[in-house]
């Protein structure tokens, strides 16, 4: 992080109270059910990790790899899937998880992706939303906080695969 200046956006501690706040809700959501976790690899394996801790609802968990982004910080525009789930989810209440929404194409695609194996429902909780950069139309039905543009990374979020181990999240100017 040397030549690159680093400014706190989010501490731990704003991280923790609010992912106590969304898992708090989404626990009312669901109350009585059992949820199926589907992270989105690899940005969103801290977030998922407090998030499904904080829960008061029993859950399973998976994972899926999707690439819509290639080195550095700039969108290639193409959602390409390089790992699917490993659990079945039809009749099952899914919550995806992700650490950032943008333009809101890769989400927008793997809702599609898993709406054709008929789930009973499908929910998306994103940590970061930023929602001046949407490409496509695209509500999250949870989210912990709304930022402008701007490279954000820590708490997951990577720069060229860096950065992922920061525990608070920083916006990066380079
Ligand atoms: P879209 O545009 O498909 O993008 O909604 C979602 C993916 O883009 C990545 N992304 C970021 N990653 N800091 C990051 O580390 C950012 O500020 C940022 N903005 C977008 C991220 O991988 C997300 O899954
Ligand atoms: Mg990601």
């Amino acid at each position: 992080m040397d030549q690159i200046s680093k400014q706190i956006l989010f501490s731990r501690d704003e991280i923790q109270k609010r992912v106590r706040e969304i898992a708090s809700q989404i626990s009312k959501d669901y109350a009585g059910r059992e949820l199926v976790v589907i992270g989105i690899l690899k940005g969103a394996f801290i977030f998922m990790a407090d998030l499904v801790r904080e829960l008061s609802v029993p859950c399973k968990v998976d994972f899926v790899r999707v690439a819509s982004y290639g080195a550095g910080s700039e969108s290639s525009g193409k959602v390409v899937m390089t790992k699917d789930i490993e659990t079945s989810i039809k009749g099952r209440d899914i919550l995806i998880v992700e650490d950032i929404v943008d333009s809101g194409l890769t989400l927008q695609y793997l809702v599609n992706w898993l709406k054709e194996r008929n789930p009973h429902s499908l929910k998306i909780c994103v940590f970061l939303d930023k929602r001046k950069r949407r490409k496509v139309s695209f509500e999250a039905d949870y989210a912990g906080f709304t930022i402008d543009d701007g490279f954000v990374v820590g708490y997951g979020l990577d720069f060229d695969e860096q950065f992922r181990f920061f525990p608070d999240v920083y916006i990066i100017e380079q």
